[in-house]
């Protein structure tokens, strides 16, 4: 196993990248990937054509996560999976998630090449829905897989146009119960996870991998007001109830709270809004909002989701109109397995490679797997930390490193 040598086939991979960028509802080098439009399911056409080609059996769950397995030689013990997202925020980037997706295929590939045997299967996950355009809520595919959520309510969600998850998966051809999502147990002996930094420490470090140790916790909450609406001309400032100002009151508070939890880690995003009826003359009469809030600890970040809340009262009180605060999820951080970034750690020295611990900030479908099997990340550096944005950059070198790295931790984890 030592000797082995697998060949990334940069070209071919820097062309896939290419290929998958195609598929996208925004002007390049703009990508919008958004979960079940039909945008994304000529992108999974493509990955799984791809992943057939390569000469993996490719099966899909009922909430469209994909599995790509190369059968190992002892098919019966718990599988190695790595993988990642492939749907993407309206107007960002290119590598977010597909790194981990692509890359993941070429690890495969250029595993195969050498000649390697795996004991346990390798299999390719592309997970459904790890950004929570569509629905207000991230990870769908490996919640459910993890067995992390209440799937009868994950089937009831519904998108801004009030379609059910149901509704629109089936719709896309994947029907049947969710609860047949969630894995059995021991499924995964391991999972490991490539993806872009998202930040800018390697690139700062001249560092080309990182071996995640934690995953930050996220929580999201949906803040809608609903205040009277009325003509812009003719009611006067005392009789007003706002729905718009109660949201920028709110907006504020928001960036007040994470600047005050004394965790240098706590981050907190207002990054969408709903006014209605939305017309330049017309008073705000009902407005959503959507809060995103971070910390590497749980008590700051519940801090401010506390204070959201306390706010969000008081401030309807105050302004005469209705308000309330759901929360779409509080997740706790994830720890990743000491094991599996050892491995990380080891085939980097066996490559003369430099590599260092980190957290991640940005949250991963491996904050799910992390709950049932042994998890890891590797993060390899993209250019001055962009993320979620057109001009989000890896280049063909640091993914190349990446792949590499992944293929080793692979063939490790793959021959107990
Ligand atoms: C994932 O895209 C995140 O928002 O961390
Ligand atoms: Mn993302
Ligand atoms: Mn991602």
């Amino acid at each position: 196993m030592m000797e082995l040598n697998p060949v990334v086939d940069a070209e071919h991979l820097m062309r896939e990248f290419e290929e998958l960028a195609g598929f996208s509802d925004a002007e390049p080098p703009a990508v919008t990937r958004v979960v079940f439009t039909e945008t994304d399911l000529r992108a999974r056409q493509f990955l799984k054509e791809s992943c057939a080609h390569a000469g993996l059996l490719v099966r899909e769950d009922a909430l469209g996560n994909t599995f790509a397995r190369w059968e190992g030689t002892n098919p019966a013990l718990p599988a190695v999976g790595t993988g990642s997202h492939m749907d993407a925020i309206p107007h960002s980037g290119r590598f977010d998630g597909t790194v981990g997706v692509l890359g993941g295929l070429e690890a495969l590939r250029a595993l195969r090449e050498t000649g390697f045997q795996p004991s346990r299967s390798l299999e390719l996950l592309i997970f459904t829905s790890e950004e929570p355009t569509r629905f207000g809520l991230g990870c769908l595919g490996s919640r459910a897989l993890s067995g992390a959520a209440d799937l009868g309510a994950l089937d009831r969600m519904v998108d801004k146009e009030g379609r059910s998850l149901e509704q629109v998966r089936t719709a896309a051809g994947f029907t049947g119960p969710l609860t047949a999502v969630t894995l059995p147990d021991s499924y995964y002996s391991a999972f490991v996870e490539l993806h872009i930094e998202q930040g800018p420490l390697l690139e700062r470090n001249g560092v080309p991998i990182g071996a995640v140790t934690a995953i930050a916790a996220p929580a999201a909450l949906r803040v809608k007001f609903e205040g009277t609406g009325g003509h812009a001309g003719a009611v006067l400032m005392p009789d007003r109830h706002d729905a718009l100002c109660a949201a920028a009151e709110l907006i504020l508070d928001v960036e007040k709270s994470a600047r005050s939890t004394g965790s240098p880690d706590t981050v907190a995003t207002v990054g969408f809004c709903s006014v209605h009826p939305g017309a330049s003359n017309s008073i705000p009469s009902r407005v959503t909002v959507e809060v995103d809030i971070r910390d590497i600890a749980l008590a700051p970040r519940n801090q401010v989701v506390a204070d959201v809340k306390h706010v969000v009262a008081e401030m309807a009180a105050r302004r005469g109109l209705q308000a309330g605060v759901e929360i779409l999820n509080a997740d706790p951080p994830a720890t990743m397995a000491p094991p599996i970034v050892d491995a990380v750690l080891a085939v980097c020295s066996q490559l003369g490679i430099a590599c260092q611990r980190m957290v991640s900030r940005a949250y991963h479908d491996s904050l799910y797997m992390a709950r049932i099997c042994p998890t890891g990340m590797i993060f390899i550096p993209c250019r001055a930390g962009v993320s979620h944005r057109p001009d989000e950059f890896a280049s063909p070198e640091a993914i190349t490193q990446g792949v590499q790295v992944l293929a080793l931790t692979l063939a490790k984890l793959s021959s107990d």
